[in-house]
């Protein structure tokens, strides 16, 4: 993450110029400066992939799967498919060097169209609903220890979630450099209970504690949708995988620090999944994992004693580091969309005091904030509308690897993965999205795809034939006076 914002013209022809090049013709430009090297790339991928799933996530996928063993093939499948989707994407974040994710690679791949209705899914849906949902689980874990035993009421719950969502907004509109202190920090913070658990477990285990693993695949259920549906929350907690794609403009040396921060951070994260869950399944049975709502604090009760308290904190710190993470790369694609006039144009405004994109910021939360609200908004159901939703778009980005091959050959790509990982990822989402729709048909799906089209009826008058409604003008001067923002000075093609 940066310290400044540089607000630089990026264009594919850009992109094949040496970064030093670039530098030099915007030397006075106010920018986004190339700040996050290999440490700082780590931390903003294991420190969002690490946030509420581990601590959440283990009852959904076993409860779908049905045993120890099945449960923990997933974990490490998810793992598999997560490394081989980052790697897909690193070819094309090298390619194509400008912060946005998803959003630039398609527009590129397919058209103004398709990279606008990723926008308009992931500014609306996707990405406010996972701060929405790390915030959850942020009070969840918070809120428990003042209710033992029992559920703590929503509204405090909500109240919890919002402090969350509320004080991640602020400190982002203060600063980027706090921001990445919270990163960096609370990443810390959760490896350290991460290898607490770990060791642990493996404590109790060595104290002969075996029972639940060695009985490894009974009651198996292998059903086509019951093992999409365990995908889906695995796939939770590894989201965030493609965080480094948000910030490419900002990445120090991309060509080695980008591959090398993924080759380390999504690997290291899938073992330690895999062995905080064996962790999990030595000191409890599948069906305890189940009941229990924070399967953590059940664990910590029964391994750390007088020193449980320890656990709560440090899934709150876990969650909040997550939920900072996403906020910051959500805010970047907010951001690319509206210096591209894909999104309000107030969006792509930088406060001219505190060098934030406040407007992105201040707009993600507020959309986070309204999805807290309804009594529906339960952990697991909005998780799988999350993953349903992004995979449909991971899906289309995956293949993109494949047109841009294909109609942009002469393309500078200092990174090329073997092509055969975009299409087995292809499959996957493909898979991912088609198996729950055909086994457990539900209106949500039909509403999640409804949405995304939806976002035609903005594109084309507004967009496409630039009808702009006459308030705009004066609400843009309004809110930029507001929230002393200022037009990024450079607006790329
Ligand atoms: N893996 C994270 C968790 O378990 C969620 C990440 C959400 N995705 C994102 N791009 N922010 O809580």
């Amino acid at each position: 993450m940066s310290s400044k914002i540089r607000l630089r013209k990026v264009s594919p022809q850009h992109d094949m110029m040496k970064d030093s090049d670039v530098r030099e013709e915007k030397r006075d430009v106010i920018e986004l400066k190339q700040e996050v090297g290999i440490l700082g790339g780590i931390s903003l991928v294991v420190g969002t992939m690490i946030g509420s799933g581990i601590f959440m996530s283990p009852a959904n996928i076993i409860s779908n799967v049905g045993s120890v063993g099945s449960s923990l093939c997933i974990w490490a499948a998810c793992g598999v498919l997560s490394t081989l989707a980052a790697l897909s994407y690193v070819e094309l974040g090298l390619m194509i060097r400008k912060s946005g994710g998803e959003y630039q690679y398609l527009k590129e791949a397919y058209g103004d169209l398709v990279g606008f209705l990723l926008a308009w899914t992931s500014i609306i849906v996707t990405k406010p609903s996972s701060f929405a949902i790390i915030a959850i689980g942020f009070a969840q874990y918070v809120t428990a220890p003042f209710y033992p035993g029992c559920t703590p009421p929503d509204t405090i719950m909500k109240c919890a979630a919002a402090f969350c969502i509320l004080t991640i907004s602020t400190i982002n509109c203060f600063s980027v450099k706090l921001s990445n202190f919270v990163q960096i920090f609370f990443t810390g913070a959760k490896l350290l209970i991460i290898a607490a658990i770990i060791i642990g477990g493996f404590v109790m285990m060595g104290q002969g504690k075996t029972e639940n693993i060695t009985n490894g695949f009974e009651n198996s259920i292998s059903s086509f949708s019951a093992v999409a549906l365990g995908f889906y929350s695995g796939l939770w907690s590894y989201d965030g995988w493609n965080q480094l794609n948000f910030v490419t403009e900002e990445i120090k040396n991309p060509v080695k620090n980008f591959p090398i921060a993924i080759l380390i951070g999504i690997p290291m994260v899938t073992v330690l999944y895999i062995l905080v869950n064996i962790a999990y399944f030595t000191v409890m049975t599948p069906s305890e994992i189940i009941a229990s709502s924070a399967v953590a604090i059940t664990f910590g009760d029964r391994v750390f004693g007088p020193a449980s308290f320890i656990v709560p904190v440090a899934v709150a710190c876990s969650t909040f580091g997550a939920a900072n993470g996403s906020a910051f790369t959500a805010a970047r694609l907010t951001y690319a969309a509206g210096r591209n006039g894909h999104m309000l144009n107030i969006f792509s405004y930088i406060s001219v005091t505190r060098l934030t994109p406040s407007p992105a910021l201040i707009f993600n939360s507020f959309i986070a904030l309204l999805m807290i609200l309804p009594n529906s908004s339960n952990f697991s159901t909005l998780i799988d509308y999350f993953t349903f939703a992004s995979w449909i778009f991971y899906g289309a980005t995956f293949l993109s690897v494949i047109v841009l091959r294909i109609r942009r050959p002469k393309w500078e790509r200092p990174y090329k993965v073997w092509i055969v990982i975009p299409a087995i990822c292809t499959a996957a989402a493909v898979y991912l999205i088609i198996a729950p729709i055909v086994e457990q048909p539900s209106l949500a799906y039909l509403y999640a795809a409804c949405f995304i089209l939806a976002g035609l009826i903005f594109y084309f008058p507004l967009i496409y034939f630039k009808k702009v409604p006459p308030f705009m003008e004066p609400l843009n001067a309004f809110l930029q006076e507001l929230l002393e923002v200022v037009p990024p000075p450079d607006i790329p093609d």
